[in-house]
């Protein structure tokens, strides 16, 4: 079995950071609830233990607490809460903190050790914390303070457990990457082997195992997730997976098209496309209500997805279930704000098996696995686009008119946008969306001599990192002449355009 770190979440707002930086160290890691069963420690091989930062108090009742026990024999890194935890519970004083420390703080290091290998003297560090270690626990030294924080690092060089007050996982501490790697590498012996070489190769020898000599059905949406899903389990079972593309016809202009050349280029196989567009329109005559529309795309989706299920027989289906869902749907979920789609769930009725391939991965890692299987970049590369297809963009019922209206003006902003970004005025790797969206709002204006009546645009830019959080991009003036110009002139039915500057939150990516 593989060896990993494990993040211990004590309900940190970053436990999913620390997760990446440890695997960006090239270490496998994993995030279990602070909660975890004493049998969870007993199977997997869990080489190092880091405990998170979290929003409790270690001295109030019913904080969040780990098994001791899970501590032994391990090499531990205590993190905020995770050190104020360590500290406490094997005999050192915890407190409220005359005055906490938030914000950028100067660290400086009091006695070599190696978690400090090659960092400097004095370091700027990111701090959050209003309850301070006052006194470290028998065994442990006090290896850095700040002003405000006497105790801003300890060790307990025998047992091989560390604890740092500061947060090693933000940016905002640059040689908090260091850290963790001295960590990892120095405290814990792990080496650099969670490489997407590697992964590729135990992934396939696992879809195997699971699939036996059975068949897969494997649903594409266009998506990287999808596709390097596919691609997985296509090198694991060859011609014994089938992949399905559902062409709801809810989708960009060419995208099915373009679907159909990067399946063949990436997978080496010709998807079965099942055109169900005029079927999706009937079920949203109508419709008007945002949630409505969603539901009956899902239920449908669904629906014509099983029907071509049951031409091609198979015992599995493969999902492109990423990390984030897996730690998200094991915490009891949030408040839904939008029900999600997404293309290739599991329609209930269907009795398949799960393949999972992406289960372990962070976003950034599939397109990494995608690479290494040797995908084409223009498959990697394509901005996220939602289940639902154009439907969640165009406010009101969608008609075929304004589906089509939609679709024109789509091409036109992805066309302008990335013919800016290739001649430099526009950071390419800043760009997470851009797209369109009919508002639903009628407005006047003038075509020629006549008063024409026609719908607002909305045109939408937006930088990203996980989809969680999100800004809209100031474009460079030209572009948006150009994109007012060409929309009102090339797309019918359109005589306004206006530029959404709402930021995730309060507002969302998509407008429904
Ligand atoms: P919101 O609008 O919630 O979107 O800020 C966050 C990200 O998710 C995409 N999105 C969806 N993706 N099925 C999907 O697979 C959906 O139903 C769906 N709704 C939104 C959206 O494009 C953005 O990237």
């Amino acid at each position: 079995m593989r060896a990993r770190a494990v993040v211990l979440d004590f309900g940190a707002q970053y436990a999913q950071l620390i997760c990446r930086r440890i695997r960006e160290a090239g270490v496998y890691a994993e995030i279990w609830p602070w909660d975890a069963a004493r049998a969870d420690w007993d199977g997997p091989d869990v080489k190092a233990l880091v405990l998170s930062g979290g929003p409790g108090s270690v001295y109030e009742p019913g904080a969040p607490a780990c098994d001791p026990e899970a501590l032994a024999g391990r090499p531990v890194l205590g993190i905020c809460y995770g050190m104020q935890w360590m500290a406490k519970a094997f005999g050192g004083r915890v407190e409220r903190a005359s005055s906490g420390e938030y914000g950028r703080a100067e660290v400086e290091v009091l006695q070599p050790s190696p978690l400090f290998k090659g960092v400097d003297g004095r370091f700027p560090a990111w701090m959050s914390h209003g309850d301070a270690v006052l006194a470290p626990p028998p065994g442990f030294q006090v290896l850095a303070r700040s002003d405000d924080t006497p105790v801003a690092a300890i060790g307990d060089e025998a047992r091989r457990w560390y604890g740092v007050q500061f947060h090693p996982e933000v940016s905002h501490t640059p040689s908090g990457s260091r850290l963790i790697r001295n960590f990892l590498y120095e405290i814990a012996g792990l080496r650099p082997e969670w490489t997407p070489a590697a992964f590729v190769e135990e992934a396939v020898g696992r879809i195997r195992e699971t699939v036996g000599p059975g068949r897969a059905i494997a649903a594409l949406s266009g998506g990287v997730d999808s596709m390097v899903a596919a691609a997985l389990v296509a090198r694991a079972i060859g011609d014994r997976l089938t992949c399905i593309f559902v062409d709801h016809g809810l989708l960009r202009l060419g995208e099915a098209d373009e679907v159909r050349r990067l399946a063949r280029e990436a997978l080496g196989r010709e998807p079965v496309v099942v055109e169900a567009g005029p079927r999706f329109l009937v079920a949203l005559a109508g419709v008007r209500d945002p949630e409505e529309k969603r539901r009956r795309i899902g239920r449908l989706f669904a629906e014509v997805f099983e029907e071509a299920v049951a031409r091609h027989p198979a015992e599995f289906l493969v999902q492109g279930t990423l990390y984030p869902d897996v730690v998200e749907s094991g915490r009891g979920k949030a408040d839904v704000i939008k029900t999600h789609h997404n293309v290739g769930g599991l329609p209930e009725g269907l009795r398949l098996r799960l393949v999972e391939p992406l289960r372990d991965l962070f976003k950034d890692e599939v397109r990494r696995v995608g690479r290494e299987l040797g995908l084409p970049e223009a498959a990697l590369s394509r901005q996220p686009f939602p289940g639902p297809g154009l439907a969640v963009r165009i406010v009101g019922e969608v008609t075929p008119e304004r589906l089509r209206r939609l679709r024109q003006a789509d091409a036109v902003v992805r066309e302008e946008v990335e013919r800016e970004a290739a001649r430099g005025g526009l950071d390419r790797a800043r760009l997470w969306q851009y797209f369109a969206v009919l508002t639903g709002a009628e407005s006047v204006g003038v075509k020629g001599d006549h008063r024409a009546y026609g719908e607002a645009l909305a045109v939408r830019v937006v930088e990203s990192v996980d989809a969680m959080t999100a800004d809209w991009l100031a474009l460079p003036e030209g572009l948006l002449r150009r994109l007012a110009e060409r929309l009102t002139r090339e797309v019918p039915g359109v005589t306004r355009v206006v530029y959404d500057i709402t930021s995730k939150p309060p507002g969302t990516i998509e407008w429904e």
